[in-house]
């Protein structure tokens, strides 16, 4: 029953790791991202490279690695979830969410943040810090609310995220008080440009049943409905603007849901029943290799990254990360990949694919992604569990990183989402950095995604230099030996033939 955390039984979602992984170290900068352990079954994988938000009790980090583990950018230390690439006013851009939460127990499994857009030079173009005038679960106070589910950037350069507010609701029709507390799962969208909300959504205002909700009040036997730990009924955690509608999910309903753009609910996709959508007779499909007692079939349980694909007027892919697991204790569901073809005329469902590992059945209380790749591949996260997995069109596994102890009985590296993206970018507003020790040279430039070589030049005096050698670039920090003990250096970071930065000089 490995990767079972036992322990997370009274904090089911979202907490700070407790336990470091084994992590990397550089002279040239002050940051111990994991060390990945990477196998690859030798079949294609999709270009692009992997952006990830490791946590654990010693290190917080936003950061891109390639497919050997290549450390490519590292944050300072920060609390982040959704690393991700999307396009802003036609260019590409990264973001992150960048709050209180993860580490929070008191904020358990929400945050409150700002979301920082960077363009490929790294300069910080956006700072979007939202202040919705929330009632916060906690005692804290949160100048920035956007939540750390989701940040969204949509094709009308708008900003989707997520929020979560502290209200009182009726929790009589799931055994709780009239004047209950619930986390009231709230959406926004955001001009980027000015920060002016254009839109909100609330689960609670928009009449969706708490009682449909799979989470019992007072789960595992901690005591929730109350102002202190209000009922989490709905759990949002992704949203997508799909048309001029949108697309989210509910985890703690198990459904995902269209909406209009005033926010009516078009359609629904519930995890045990299909909601408005059925499985035709005999496409069911039981949970596989699945050590289960349970008889119901389920489709679908405390799902993360719902997403829309290939959207047509009367079709779409939706894609997801199902968990399968919410709540400790209940037999053990093999988390998976799943795929399903929606046809919002017939309201048939169709499965397309349902990935997972046969040799390592995981099983994911909380979090984790799945990302279509444009190959046919998927590239999942596993969420709680430091396990990523890129699978082929045909489900076959290409390979399996993994950052830290998958056993370990206490959570020891988690990252919320992790996508495969493809960036190129040159770090404009910082020069390589060089450090020498003990007659070594280090190099490295944070964020630079094409180096291939360093061309170095020494000399006894600054104004002196000449061309000593090229080396090859050896990942994130590479090394070369100087001649001499005392002097001059200069690096300059090569793509190919060209000169795309250079460090300033340093003595030593
Ligand atoms: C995170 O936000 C804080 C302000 O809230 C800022 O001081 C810090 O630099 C940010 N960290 C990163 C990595 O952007
Ligand atoms: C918040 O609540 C915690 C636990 O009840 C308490 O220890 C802390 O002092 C409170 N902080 C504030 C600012 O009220
Ligand atoms: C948040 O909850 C408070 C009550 O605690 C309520 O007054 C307020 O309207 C809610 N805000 C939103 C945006 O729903
Ligand atoms: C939840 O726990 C509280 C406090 O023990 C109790 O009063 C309440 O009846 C419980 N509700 C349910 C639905 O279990
Ligand atoms: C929720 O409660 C409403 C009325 O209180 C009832 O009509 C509905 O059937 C209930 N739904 C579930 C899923 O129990
Ligand atoms: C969308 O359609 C294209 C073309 O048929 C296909 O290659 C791609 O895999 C589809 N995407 C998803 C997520 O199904
Ligand atoms: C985790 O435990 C399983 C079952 O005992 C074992 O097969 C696997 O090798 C372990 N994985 C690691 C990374 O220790
Ligand atoms: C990085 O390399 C790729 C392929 O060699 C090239 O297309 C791209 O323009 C380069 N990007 C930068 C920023 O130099
Ligand atoms: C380093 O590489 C550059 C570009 O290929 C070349 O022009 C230069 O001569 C090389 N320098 C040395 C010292 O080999
Ligand atoms: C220099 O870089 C090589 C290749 O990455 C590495 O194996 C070696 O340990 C490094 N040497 C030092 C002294 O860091
Ligand atoms: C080392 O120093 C000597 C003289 O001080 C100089 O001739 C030689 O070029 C230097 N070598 C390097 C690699 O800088």
């Amino acid at each position: 029953m490995y990767g079972l955390k036992p322990f997370l039984a009274a904090l089911p979602f979202f907490i700070a790791s407790t336990v470091a992984w084994p992590s990397q170290s550089f002279k040239t900068i002050n940051s111990t991202p994991p060390v990945f352990e990477i196998t690859k079954s030798g079949q294609p994988l999709a270009p692009g490279l992997i952006f990830l938000t490791p946590d654990s009790s010693t290190s917080e980090l936003a950061i891109i690695i390639d497919d050997d583990g290549n450390l490519i950018w590292s944050s300072p230390s920060v609390i982040s979830s959704n690393l991700f690439v999307q396009t802003l006013y036609s260019a590409p851009v990264m973001h992150y969410w960048n709050g209180t939460g993860s580490a929070n127990v008191a904020v358990e499994g929400h945050g409150y943040g700002h979301v920082q857009i960077l363009d490929t030079g790294y300069n910080q173009i956006f700072d979007i810090c939202p202040n919705f005038g929330l009632t916060i679960i906690g005692n804290g106070t949160f100048e920035c609310q956007a939540d750390l589910h989701e940040s969204y950037i949509t094709d009308e350069a708008t900003l989707l995220v997520t929020a979560y507010n502290l209200t009182q609701a009726n929790l009589r029709s799931v055994g709780g008080a009239v004047d209950g507390w619930v986390a009231d799962s709230l959406f926004y969208e955001i001009d980027i440009q000015t920060q002016e909300v254009l839109f909100s959504w609330s689960a609670l205002a928009s009449g969706i049943g708490i009682n449909s909700s799979k989470l019992a009040l007072n789960e595992s036997g901690t005591v929730s409905g109350t102002e202190e730990n209000p009922f989490d009924w709905f759990h949002i955690n992704s949203v997508q603007k799909v048309g001029t509608g949108y697309l989210i999910n509910g985890r703690n309903v198990w459904t995902s849901f269209m909406l209009s753009a005033a926010g009516d609910i078009q359609w629904q996709f519930e995890g045990s029943t299909g909601g408005d959508f059925h499985l035709p007779t005999g496409a069911n499909f039981l949970r596989p290799l699945s050590i289960e007692t349970c008889s119901d079939l389920v489709y679908k349980s405390w799902e993360h990254h719902v997403r829309a694909a290939n959207v047509t007027s009367n079709s779409l892919v939706l894609t997801m990360f199902d968990n399968a697991n919410g709540v400790t204790g209940q037999p053990l569901q093999t988390t998976r990949g799943l795929q399903f073809s929606l046809d919002l005329t017939s309201k048939v469902a169709t499965l397309l694919q349902n990935l997972f590992d046969p040799n390592e059945i995981l099983y994911v209380e909380t979090q984790g992604a799945f990302n279509s790749l444009p190959n046919g591949n998927t590239f999942m996260d596993y969420g709680q569990l430091p396990v990523m997995k890129e699978y082929g069109p045909d489900g076959d596994v290409r390979m399996t990183i993994q950052f830290g102890d998958v056993n370990s009985t206490e959570s020891s590296a988690e990252s919320y989402r992790a996508y495969r993206l493809e960036w190129d970018a040159v770090p404009m507003g910082t020069s390589p950095a060089l450090v020498v020790q003990n007659g070594i040279l280090y190099m490295s430039w944070n964020g630079a995604t094409n180096i291939t070589s360093w061309a170095i030049s020494t000399g006894s005096s600054a104004d002196t230099l000449y061309k000593w050698k090229n080396v090859t670039s050896t990942g994130f920090e590479t090394n070369a030996t100087l001649a001499n003990t005392t002097g001059f250096v200069h690096v300059d970071a090569m793509s190919g033939g060209q000169v795309i930065g250079s460090s300033s000089v340093l003595s030593f």
